[in-house]
């Protein structure tokens, strides 16, 4: 049954389920979708380059290169480093694992560092500590949860001389001292456009950046390497000599069907962002009574995009019997994330995390819980996961 029929377009929640995330997508979505669907082009082309620009312009860069995903991404702005097979690349291990895969498929070694017991980014002592005699070659920062990166990170990084990657996921639409995040100074950010995160296209992702040339490998190599694309190859007047193989590449092109979901999004993620912002900010308020609980981060950022609402159960507490209370009221949640150092994966890899170890990450690891957030949730929808939530941690 739709719980409610928004711009139009029902959502098909029961009236009293609470969903952890839920795509906000209005008749303008489906009307973008359509319009691309039947205009004869339905992969990569006008749809895709439009939305480039205009992504571009929104966030004050010179190139945006749209992409499948921001795991293709992550894993182009690797490759465009051109470090020889095992070179060493530093990740906070509090992440999701695309961070640290896609480095891996391009033959580097992700080194799990420790986070800010704050804001649960990149601690800049762990990543000092990494850096210490060359111990690093690269390095990819996540703005967890929309919370830009300390500019701590950004100058050890340009004093060892060491280029930074931006994982974006979180973060469109965030901003730090220096504007916009969109790989100003940086070795490329990294969008997701995927369903849960503030913009979504259902897949998706991009990467922005200053640097032509950056753009153009990632123009290239999200096709294969190839010198042109179907749309400059296969279009009424398009030069007919055909195309060459620039390098290795991947296919991770963004159809036009999607470009267009996320073009209509773009339209109206400043409304968007405003909902998220009153949705964070009266979370905040209702959670402060409850004794023992911390939210991540302390304080709501000013720039942040408030992609998640992450809190910290009090010590002690079972973090999967709370779940369960939740779920046991149709209420939904998640966690973000499970510590990358803590999957086998990594030991199985020889993998280990930097000198130190990482502490903060580990005293938090069975503490953090997301809360529903998203831009469909009514206000007594987040009045309804406080009370239960504060009453599953007095039981
Ligand atoms: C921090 C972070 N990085 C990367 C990704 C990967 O994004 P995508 O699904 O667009 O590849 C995610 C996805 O959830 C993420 O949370």
């Amino acid at each position: 049954m739709p719980k409610s029929t928004k711009q139009g377009v029902a959502t098909y929640m029961s009236a009293n389920e609470i969903r952890f995330s839920a795509p906000d997508i209005g008749r303008a979505e489906v009307e973008a979708a359509e319009r691309a669907l039947l205009s004869g082009w339905i992969t990569t082309g006008e749809e895709c380059k439009s939305l480039e620009a205009e992504l571009a312009e929104y966030l004050g860069v010179e190139h945006v290169i749209a992409m499948s995903s921001c795991t293709a991404a992550l894993e182009i702005a690797a490759a465009h480093l051109g470090l020889p097979e095992g070179s060493r690349i530093g990740v906070p291990t509090w992440t999701f694992v695309s961070t640290a895969i896609a480095p891996f498929h391009r033959g580097l070694r992700p080194v799990p560092l420790d986070i800010e017991s704050d804001t649960f980014n990149l601690s800049p002592t762990a990543l000092a500590a990494a850096l210490e005699d060359g111990g690093l070659d690269a390095v990819i920062g996540v703005h967890f949860s929309g919370t830009p990166l300390s500019t701590q990170i950004h100058q050890l990084c340009a004093d060892a001389g060491v280029p930074l990657i931006e994982d974006a996921a979180h973060a469109l639409g965030a901003q730090d001292e220096r504007g916009m995040i969109g790989g100003k100074g940086t070795a490329g950010c990294c969008f997701s456009f995927y369903a849960t995160k503030n913009l979504t296209s259902a897949e998706g992702g991009a990467l922005a950046t200053d640097d032509p040339e950056l753009a153009a490998f990632a123009q290239s190599f999200r096709l294969h390497g190839l010198s042109r694309d179907a749309w400059a190859r296969y279009t009424p007047g398009a030069k007919t000599e055909g195309y060459d193989i620039l390098g290795d590449g991947l296919k991770a092109n963004l159809p036009d069907v999607l470009a267009a979901i996320a073009r209509a999004q773009l339209v109206r993620f400043s409304d968007l962002q405003a909902r998220r912002r009153e949705l964070a900010l009266q979370y905040r308020e209702q959670l402060g009574s409850i004794e023992g609980l911390q939210i991540v981060p302390k304080e709501l950022p000013e720039g942040g995009a408030d992609h998640l609402m992450v809190v910290l159960l009090p010590d002690g507490e079972d973090r999967s019997l709370v779940q369960k209370q939740l779920s046991a009221e149709s209420i939904g949640s998640s966690v973000h994330f499970r510590p990358l150092h803590t999957f086998n994966w990594f030991a199985d890899n020889g993998l280990t995390s930097g000198p130190g170890g990482t502490p903060v990450a580990d005293t938090y690891a069975d503490r953090a819980l997301s809360l529903p957030f998203h831009t469909m949730l009514s206000s007594s929808d987040v009045e309804r996961v406080c009370s239960v939530l504060s009453r599953a941690l007095t039981t």
